[in-house]
């Protein structure tokens, strides 16, 4: 993506607290008794994941892993490599790997490769979003929010080329329209 963009609502406050309230009542039943690692998957989960954990009624603790994503703004992973590793130990854990967006899937086909290398009770992935048109790689979602069309969002987390991501709501990224364009470049 080149030239100018603008930002279109796509979800607002209410439509994210509701979803993370549904998501999270899902995730606190069927882990009810049980001891949860949540892991979030750095950075763009970051904000989601702070919301979801604080409408869990079981008990969590928290981490965060770190995957490289080469290419451009937009592209996801093509080669994943984990740059950050979690401090807590995997093994014989109930793993909840929460991401903000599964995309082609290859960032969370290498990351629960990654974690089943080192033997955990079990694995589940809550994503906020998902784009099933993209997909290039199966990858199993437990508990998976809003469906998406193929379009770049950004916001509650969500970057292109690490900007947006404090926005407090979810945007589609538009291409402006050809005439601006022309017009702002003089
Ligand atoms: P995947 O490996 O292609 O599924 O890529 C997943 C990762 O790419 C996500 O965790 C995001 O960091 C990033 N990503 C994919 N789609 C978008 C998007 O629409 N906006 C912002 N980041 C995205
Ligand atoms: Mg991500």
């Amino acid at each position: 993506m080149t030239g100018s963009f603008d930002l279109r609502l796509l979800y607002s406050r209410e439509d994210i607290a509701a979803m993370v309230r549904a998501l999270a009542a899902r995730i606190s039943a069927d882990y009810a008794g049980k001891e949860l690692l949540v892991i979030g998957v750095l950075k763009g989960a970051v904000v989601f994941l702070a919301d979801l954990i604080r409408e869990l009624t079981i008990p969590a603790e928290v981490d965060f892993i770190g995957l490289s994503s080469y290419g451009d703004g937009v592209t996801t992973c093509g080669e994943v490599e984990v740059t950050a590793f979690p401090a807590a130990s995997i093994e014989s854990r109930h793993i909840l790997v929460v991401e903000d967006i599964i995309d082609t899937g290859l960032c969370l086909d290498a990351l629960l490769k990654f974690l089943a290398a080192r033997r955990p009770a079990s694995v589940r992935v809550c994503a906020l979003m998902d784009k099933p048109a993209r997909r290039q790689v199966k990858v199993e979602v437990a508990y998976s929010g809003f469906t998406l069309p193929d379009k770049f969002v950004v916001g509650y987390g969500l970057d292109f080329a690490q900007r947006y991501r404090q926005l407090p709501q979810i945007y589609t990224l538009e291409e402006a329209p050809v005439e601006r364009q022309l017009a702002s470049d003089d």
